[in-house]
């Protein structure tokens, strides 16, 4: 059986919370699990340039982005897991790509046209604060999915639009010089795998409202804690289904725990102990990868090595269809 090229890019930005877990790392470890897929998995520094512009943040966020990655279940033995950075033919073909791109199918991109309408409402020039890194983003994004002929990209809905731009320029290169792309697909993680953040609201860093998966006991706690709840008094029946607390719960027990929890709000609970029992089992839920976590991250020249190893996985089949891509054009 010929397996399916799973693709996808890590951008790093610093500490991931529980949201990003159960919308995005959870499902692509999954994916990176089952038989019928080869999966390519890697860290985004270029991307992340387009905004960070800061040394230490950058090797900072790179690394805890592998150790988390690494600590949460990738396993970089089945996984093709390196930094896009150290990958040159990805930027080679994104200059390729860059000349069979029309101007305006960027113009259309969202993150950039979004901060461009912003300037304009704001009657400021147009191009305030856009540098060019971010106008021709969805290029670069483009060379990372074609240049491993990527089947499924696994990604946030955010990101759909760069997957039809990559689709787009594939299509039009292989119309002009015969099949030499795959056509990626985009694949979104289910609606019940968005998970609510501390005020009820979808959990994201923009909302202010996020737990995040490696904090201290001490963090995790107070934010807890400082969850809204109704006023109910502790022995009054309660509407588990109506509950912050109780939907973060449900996604870290299992069956079992979940159904007595029911049980112990149709009967009336105290909120201050489905909270402790929320920490409690966030805490159990991650002690392992959490240990791990902070392993990693002591011992950077370990994650270093297995960047470095995932590279050169990455560069062997990078290599070949570069070489391919650049026969098609004629300069080889
Ligand atoms: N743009 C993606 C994001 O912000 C990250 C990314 C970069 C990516 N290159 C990719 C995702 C290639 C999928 C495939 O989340």
């Amino acid at each position: 059986m010929q397996k399916k090229v799973a693709l996808t890019g890590i951008k790093p930005t610093g500490e991931l919370h529980l949201g990003n877990y159960i919308g995005a790392i959870k499902p692509a470890i999954e994916l990176s699990k089952a038989p019928q897929f080869s999966s390519i998995y890697f860290i985004a520094d270029y991307h992340a340039l387009t905004a960070l512009k800061n040394g230490p943040k950058m090797k900072e966020y790179i690394y805890k982005s592998a150790a988390t990655w690494l600590a949460l279940g990738l396993d970089p033995e089945q996984v093709i897991f390196y930094k896009q950075s150290d990958i040159p033919e990805i930027f080679e073909l994104s200059w390729i790509l860059s000349c069979h791109t029309s101007k305006g199918l960027l113009n259309r991109a969202h993150a950039y046209k979004s901060i461009r309408d912003k300037n304009i409402e704001a009657g400021i020039d147009p191009d305030t604060d856009i540098n060019m890194g971010l106008y021709t983003y969805p290029i670069l994004m483009t060379a990372d999915i074609l240049l491993f002929h990527s089947n499924v990209i696994p990604v946030g809905k955010d990101q759909i639009q760069h997957v039809e731009i990559a689709r787009d320029i594939a299509q039009s290169f292989n119309s002009l010089y015969g099949e030499t792309f795959t056509i990626p697909e985009y694949q979104i993680a289910d609606q019940s795998s968005v998970l609510i953040g501390v005020d009820g609201r979808k959990m994201s860093k923009s909302y202010n409202n996020t737990l995040p998966i490696f904090s201290d006991s001490k963090t995790l706690k107070n934010i807890i804690f400082k969850i809204k709840t109704n006023s109910l008094p502790p022995e009054a029946p309660k509407d588990p289904d109506d509950s912050i607390l109780f939907s973060l719960y449900k996604e870290f027990s299992d069956e079992s725990q979940v159904h007595k929890m029911r049980e112990r709000f149709y009967k009336g609970i105290a909120w201050g102990d489905v909270k402790k029992e929320l920490l409690a089992t966030i805490e159990d839920y991650f002690r392992d990868s959490r240990n791990k976590y902070f392993e990693y991250l002591n011992d950077t020249a370990y994650l270093d090595s297995i960047l470095k190893t995932g590279a050169q996985k990455a560069r062997e089949i990078a290599s070949k269809s570069l070489k391919d891509i650049k026969n098609k054009i004629g300069t080889v």
